[in-house]
This record gives C-alpha cells, structure tokens and sequence, in this order.
C-alpha cells in the first residue's frame, strides 16, 4: 500500500510537523485515489487508514480536550460538475425544486473550537484527530478575532468554530525577518499560524499576529434557524467573519458566485483554497445529515492550486536596505493563480543552497496564500546536464564592495554604508506606508532623485522641497505632482513616533518592536539615550535586538542624522501615557487570574514603567503578582524565595491616577 504511506507521511508532515512535502492538491488527489480504491476494495480499509481520519494525534505539551461533537471535515467537489452533483443529491432528498445555499470563502488556516461560558472564553483547542484537539486556550487568547469576553446577554454555554490563519501581509514580513536573520523560512501562511498555534509561550504566538475568521456555532444557537444568521450573529458578537459571505438561491447562483470568488481570491488579505457551499436552514441541514466524516449538507470547492512551471533565467542578487544580499531567480513569464511572475526570491543563501536552483532549471513556481511567488524547488528530472550550482557572489552587484558573510555564514552583506542600492532601499522603506507614509515616494521615484542626486540620506528627503523648482521641470513631475510630492513630504513629519522609529530601518526592529519602544520612551529624545539595560527590559526584545538598537544609538553618524532630521522640522508625535523607571531593572511576572486589570495592559504598564514582563519564574525574577487560581508559578516563586504580591499590591505601587478605581 504505498499510496497508504504516501499519504500518511504527508499528513504527518503536514499535521504534526508543520512542513509538508507534497502540495495541497496533491494531497486531496491521492486521498482521493485511496478513497475510491477501498471503496471498489472494502476488505482494504482498516481503522487507521488515512481516509479515516482528519488530522494527526494531539502533540505531546498540550492538554487533550475531547470535541463537544466531532469536528468534521468537507466532502470536496473539484469541478463544477461535481458542485451540481452536489446541488441534485440535496434537491432529491428534500424534494425542492431550488435550494437556498450559504457560500463562504475557505478559508487556509487550521480549525479551532472556542468555548465560552456566560460570556466568558473558557476553551480553546485545536481540531487534532476530529475527535480529540489539543487545548491551546492560552494561545487563542492573543489571536485577533477572537473575543475574550462577549456582551453580557450571552448566557450558558457557547462553542464557536472556525479558523485561524495569518494575513498575507504579516506573513511576508515574518519571512523576511527570518530571511534577514538566516533562518529557515516558513513554507506557507498556514504553516507559520499552525506553528504558532503550538508554541507553549503564548508570547510567541501573539508575535505571529494571527487572525480568526468564524464558521459555525457548534453549541448554543438553539434558537437560530440558518447560517446566515449564525453568521450575522458570530459578527455582532465581535467574532471575525467576512462579508463575501452570501446567501445564493439556488446552483446557478452558486456557480456565478464561486466564479466571482474565484477573481477575488488574489486581492484577499488571507489565503483560501476554495470556497464552502452549505445549505442555509438549519431544519433543511438536519433533514441532510452526516456521514461519518463530513455533512451531507456542506461541500468545498476546491480551487486549483496556485503552481506552474517555469524556466530559470538567471539568479540574480538584490541589495536591501540593510545591505543584505538576496538571491532572485529570475524566471521565463509564467502566469500563476492569475498574475504573470517573472522573478521570485530565493530569500538567503542558505534557502538558495537547499533548493539548490540552478540556472536553467526547470522549477515548481507557487503563490500559496502568499502574494509573493515562491520557488518550490527545481524539477530534478529536467535539470541540463551543464547546470551548475550558483556560485556565492563575492562582491557587490551595485557598489563591488567585497562582500561579508554573517549570521552563521548564512546572510550575504555589504558592508558599504554608501551602496546606493542600500540607500535606496533605505529611503524607499523610511517612506512607505507603515513607516512614514510618503505617498508620492515610490521605489522608482527614489531610484531616480538618487540618481540625480537629489536623495543621499534619510534627511535629504526633507530637503527636496528646496529643489522645486527643478523637480517641476523633470520628466512626468510638473506642478502638480511635485506639490503632492512636498505636501507629502511635509505631513510625513509629524507621524507618530512609532512610525519614525520604523521608518529608520534599525536591523531587527520591525513595525511591532517600534511600537514598543515608543510606548516604553514615550520621545525621541528618550529613545535616543537608551542603554542595552533598558532596551533588553522590554518584553519581546532580546538580546540581539537589544545589541542592535544600542549599537545604532551609539555610532555618531545615526546621531547627528538625528540631529539633522530635527533640524528640518521633523517632530514625530509622542507617546502620549505613563512612563517613568518605577520598576527599572525589574522583571515582574503575572500569574493566577487578575481582576481589575487586564493582563496585556498590566504588562504593558510594567514596561512603560521600565521593567520587564516575564512569562516564566526564575531566580531573576524580582516580583511575582499573583491572583487566584495561581498554580505552578506561584509554587516556584515560594521555593526560590521570589516576593509575592497582590494584584492590589500591585496597584498600590503604581504612580496615581493610573488605574480608575
Ligand atoms: S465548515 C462540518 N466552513 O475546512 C463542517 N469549514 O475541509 C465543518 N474551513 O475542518 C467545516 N473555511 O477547518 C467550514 N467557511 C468554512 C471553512 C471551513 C475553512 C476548513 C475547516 C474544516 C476544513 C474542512
């Protein structure tokens, strides 16, 4: 049965290890190919095959929750002669001519089960086997989308399904991050959320910003009547949903609306891989039933995936911002999921080198979820006899700088703080959207005032308007682009200061990072004297941040340009909040429940106060606030002879007029 281990393999690469090797598609494929094969062939199915069950069995680190009811999966249909298949077996059976369908997007994450009680999210877990999921209750609670507490009217118990992901858009940021650092990228959005899901420090899992999206109640809606309400009810209840949601009369406005989603799925902020089609009345629905694995009531439609072939012309490598040297295959147009690529990154040397793609390859081009095409990796049966491994450049494409190696000889970089390709880069980052937001300040517009010599460094942007008149005279400029082009420039000054410390493209310190240092400084000028001690007190900064930051901070050069920016007139808006050095070079650690204050924001006191928060106890933990129900935490903190305190405690420590009481 090698189909069976194929299969099995994959799901447990899939499930449980959060790294698949072979593609979405072809997954359903094979599951399909068993499915049909022990259906001519009944004597060949056994109780472990793959087709009997959903997911992989709970890992080990988490507690096992068993499901209210089974989390079931979907019937697929793969064309839409199946999809109208799908339609005449629901007509039959409910003897109507028309049927009124709910059509939902699918969303490509990994299903959840929420339980609440009066109100309050009591349970988290995943889907595991269908039967058993592994509680993550810790976990969810950072996922945006999921509520904590619901409005008061909601009594008794509820158990909301649906699924997390993560944005296309946060997604592409994690990887670079990783790139940047020389570390192994995540293959997809689904596998980053699912890996995130599992992380025993919920810290790291709110690192990855994950997004919930809802599907169904599975207890609780005894008075709702269809999807649609449920629905309309999950939203109101601050559950994420999404609007392409639609009730559609009957199949053939099922099929004009899956096509419709089927143009939309590029533009969304998220990855789907089909589309879910479900009898809207929940009386109509119950009269369908269940089969052992999935509703009789439900199908998905499966789009195709997003993968083609395509030829590699060249590897070339580009220089970013912070002179790190990417690897880009440059590839024969191929169009893929509705868009033509023609180059796509190899991300660092190391991701090059295990891919191993060479010139001349023919390669597995995706766009998985992602807005960035990926090579999935070389066709190996086609490779010419001639290709040859991409050699390690060893010079400067933009500048010739001898290259270094760093980051365990992982990441390329040059070390020319002049290469004009780092200064660009530099200038088109500190005006992009989440950092300045200089509208007219593109990626084509920096490369040619760079050129012309009108853009060297960050403060040379708040010099442009001196050079009006010559900018009115350029090429596709004139009068009214170049006063957008200052207006811009001029509004850009007094974006808030999160957004300028981003806009400076300190290594490692991302739009999140940025946020913390403005919360915890409060003004430039804090930020600007801040020691490693202070910055390594901060949660979620570490110490390779923290050495980055502070050695930023110390070279003269990123001082005076500092200096100059002020001087131009730039004066980002301040934190506005408590600050002060109340818990300075203290690490607190919240355990058991809190009852006044909300834990996120006790922690994010703590920080603006100087101090660190801490997940864990140990020997340099300085304070252990502890509410009820405080368990293991609490009984390190006594045997290590860490003070404890009160969450009153706690509050009477605070400066006053912090916390309403
Ligand atoms: S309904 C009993 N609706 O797809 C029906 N599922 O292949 C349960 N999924 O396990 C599922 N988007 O994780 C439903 N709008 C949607 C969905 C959705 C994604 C996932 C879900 C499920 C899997 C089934």
């Amino acid at each position: 049965m090698d189909l069976r281990r194929t299969l099995e393999r994959a799901i447990e690469r899939y499930y449980v290890d959060d790294a698949p090797e072979i593609s979405d598609t072809e997954y359903d494929m094979l599951l399909r190919e068993l499915t049909d094969l022990e259906a001519a062939h009944p004597e060949l199915v056994t109780p472990d095959s793959p087709t009997q069950r959903i997911g992989a069995p709970p890992q080990k680190g988490f507690a096992p929750h068993t499901h209210s009811r089974p989390m079931l999966s979907l019937d697929n249909a793969f064309t839409e002669e199946e999809l109208r298949a799908f339609d005449e077996r629901i007509r039959k059976v409910l003897g109507r001519e028309e049927i009124e369908y709910f059509v939902e997007l699918k969303f490509d994450g990994l299903s959840m089960a929420l339980q609440y009680e009066d109100g309050r999210l009591i349970l988290a877990a995943t889907r595991g086997d269908g039967t058993t999921g592994e509680t993550v209750t810790h976990n969810a609670r950072t996922v945006h989308g999921i509520p904590l507490q619901l409005p008061l009217k909601v009594q008794g118990r509820l158990e909301v399904r649906g699924e997390v992901l993560m944005l296309k858009s946060v997604f592409e940021r994690l990887n670079r991050a990783r790139a940047e650092r020389g570390e192994q990228v995540f293959a997809n959005p689904r596998n980053a959320a699912s890996g995130g899901m599992r992380q025993l420090d919920s810290r790291l899992t709110a690192q990855r910003r994950l997004s919930f999206f809802a599907y169904s109640i599975a207890e609780g809606a005894e008075t709702v009547t269809s999807q649609s309400e449920a629905m309309a009810n999950l939203a109101s209840l601050g559950f994420g949903t999404r609007s392409e949601a639609q009730l559609c009369m009957g199949i053939e406005a099922v099929v004009a609306r899956v096509a419709a989603l089927q143009e939309l799925r590029a533009s969304l902020p998220f990855g789907i891989d089909g589309v879910v089609i479900k009898v809207n009345s929940f009386a109509e629905q119950a009269e369908m039933d269940f089969t052992s694995r999935f509703p009789r009531w439900a199908i998905a439609y499966k789009f195709a995936a997003e993968e083609a072939f395509s030829i590699v012309e060249a590897v070339t490598f580009q220089v970013g911002r912070t002179g790190a040297v990417t690897p880009v295959a440059e590839l024969q147009p191929v169009q893929v999921g509705g868009v033509t690529v023609r180059r796509a990154t190899l991300h660092n040397m190391s991701e090059l080198t295990r891919k191993d793609v060479r010139v001349g390859d023919t390669v597995i081009i995706r766009r998985a979820g992602d807005v960035i095409p990926e090579v999935v990796g070389p066709d190996l049966s086609r490779r010419p006899t001639h290709a040859v491994p991409v050699p390690t450049p060893a010079r400067c494409p933009e500048c010739d700088t001898e290259l270094i190696q760093d980051e365990g000889m992982v990441v390329l970089r040059c070390p020319n703080r002049h290469c004009p390709a780092q200064i660009s880069a530099k200038l088109v980052h500190f005006a992009s959207r989440l950092a300045l937001d200089i509208e007219s300040l593109g990626e084509k517009q920096v490369d040619r005032f760079v050129e012309l010599g009108y853009l060297s460094d960050l403060p040379s942007i708040y010099r442009l308007p001196q050079h009006r008149a010559a900018l009115v005279e350029l090429d596709r400029m004139g009068e009214s682009s170049t006063q957008r082009l200052i207006d811009a420039i001029l509004a850009s000054k007094t974006r808030p200061l999160d957004r300028l410390l981003f806009g400076l493209g300190i290594r490692f310190v991302g739009d999140r990072t940025a946020r913390d240092l403005a919360r915890r400084f409060g003004t430039l000028a804090a930020f600007r004297g801040a020691s490693y001690e202070d910055l390594i007190g901060i949660a979620d900064i570490g110490p390779r941040t923290a050495e980055e930051i502070a050695s930023w901070l110390q070279d003269d050069s990123n001082q005076s340009m500092l200096d100059e920016l002020l001087a131009l007139g730039v004066q980002p808006e301040e934190e506005t909040g408590p600050t002060g050095d109340l818990f300075a070079g203290q690490t607190l650690v919240f355990t058991g429940k809190l009852e006044t204050l909300d834990r996120t924001d006790a922690e994010t006191l703590v920080v603006r106060l100087g101090g660190n928060a801490g997940g864990s106890v140990s020997s340099k933990t300085s304070l252990v606030v502890a509410g009820p129900g405080a368990g293991s935490k609490l009984a390190k903190a006594e045997q290590l002879g860490v003070k404890v305190i009160s969450e009153a405690d706690f509050i009477a420590m605070l400066p006053p007029g912090l916390i309403d009481s």
